[in-house]
Formats: structure tokens, C-alpha cells, sequence
């Protein structure tokens, strides 16, 4: 397979060099096992290897946290050195302003992720309060969700 190096002129880096977070908030723990009917019958734990094979060039590290506090924590732990953070709230995107303050108030670019189509769901779920917080939105193509997020990251 053959990797493009690209050079992302904001940073003046390659891909080589590059850091990304993934962080899944309450009740992806539960991945695989849980409603598979919509969030599809694989783990997280299966799905991450694949994601690091395919970016052999590119650190993903992952966090998961049920705890809207610890979520905020490790954003701002890593949120003024890493390339981007890869961000699937869970509810807690429908909820919270603490995340949006978050995002807000870190210099890594987070890429909001979610699993399912939320606007095709309850009306509660099609409202965020961190999208206009963050460089972007993703949702709606399973767990390759992921996977576009890394992308528009490393372009
Ligand atoms: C989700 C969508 C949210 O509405 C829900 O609360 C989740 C998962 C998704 O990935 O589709 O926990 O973020």
C-alpha cells in the first residue's frame, strides 16, 4: 500500500510527525453490544487496530470516558500539542456546553464524529451544541466515520 507524505502548510509538518486522538464519550464503551441495529455489531476495540494499519504513518491514540469531566480533561491535556482530536460525544453532544467551552478554549482542531445519521433519528439528537465549535462534522457512515475523520485531518 502506499502512503502519500503530504505537508500540511498550517504546521509545516508530514503526516509522518502527525498526532490524533480519537475520544468516545458515554456508552461507546459499549460498541459492538450495544443497539447494533444502528451502531452495527463491531467494537472499538476490533475497529482501532484496523484504523492504526491503514495510517501506519499517523499516532492514534484513544480515550474513552463515560465521565463528561474526564472527556474535558483529556482535551485539555492534549489539546495544545496534538494535530487534532477525532471527538464522538455521545449524548453529551446534544447537552453539553462544558464540551463547547472545551473545544473552544483548546488550539487542536476537533472533528466532531458520530456513528449513526443523527438527523434521521429523534428530534432530540439533531441538535448539537459542540458542532460550532469545532473544524468539522462527520456522521453517518458507521464507524468509517473515523476513518474520513483522520483524513480530513491529514489533509
Ligand atoms: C452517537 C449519536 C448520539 O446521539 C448518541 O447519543 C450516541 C452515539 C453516534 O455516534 O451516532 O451515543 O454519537
Amino acid at each position: 500500500m502506499y502512503f502519500a507524505r503530504f505537508t500540511l502548510p498550517l504546521q509545516g509538518k508530514t503526516t509522518e510527525d502527525m498526532k490524533i486522538l480519537i475520544i468516545n464519550g458515554p456508552n461507546l464503551n459499549l460498541l459492538g453490544r450495544r443497539e447494533p441495529g444502528i451502531y452495527g455489531s463491531e467494537s472499538f476495540e476490533d475497529y482501532l487496530p484496523q484504523l492504526r494499519q491503514r495510517y501506519p504513518q499517523v499516532e492514534i491514540e484513544y480515550f474513552q470516558s463515560n465521565v463528561e469531566g474526564e472527556l474535558i480533561n483529556k482535551m485539555q491535556e492534549v489539546g495544545f500539542t496534538y494535530d487534532g482530536i477525532v471527538l464522538n460525544a455521545g449524548a453529551y453532544t446534544h447537552t453539553s456546553v462544558a464540551l463547547h467551552d472545551c473545544i473552544r478554549a483548546i488550539n487542536t482542531p476537533v472533528i466532531e464524529v458520530h456513528i449513526s445519521n443523527v438527523h434521521t433519528r429523534e428530534e432530540f439528537r439533531h441538535h448539537s451544541m459542540i458542532s460550532a465549535a469545532c473544524r468539522g462534522v462527520i456522521c453517518g457512515f458507521g464507524l468509517d466515520s473515523y476513518r474520513l475523520a483522520i483524513e480530513a485531518i491529514c489533509k
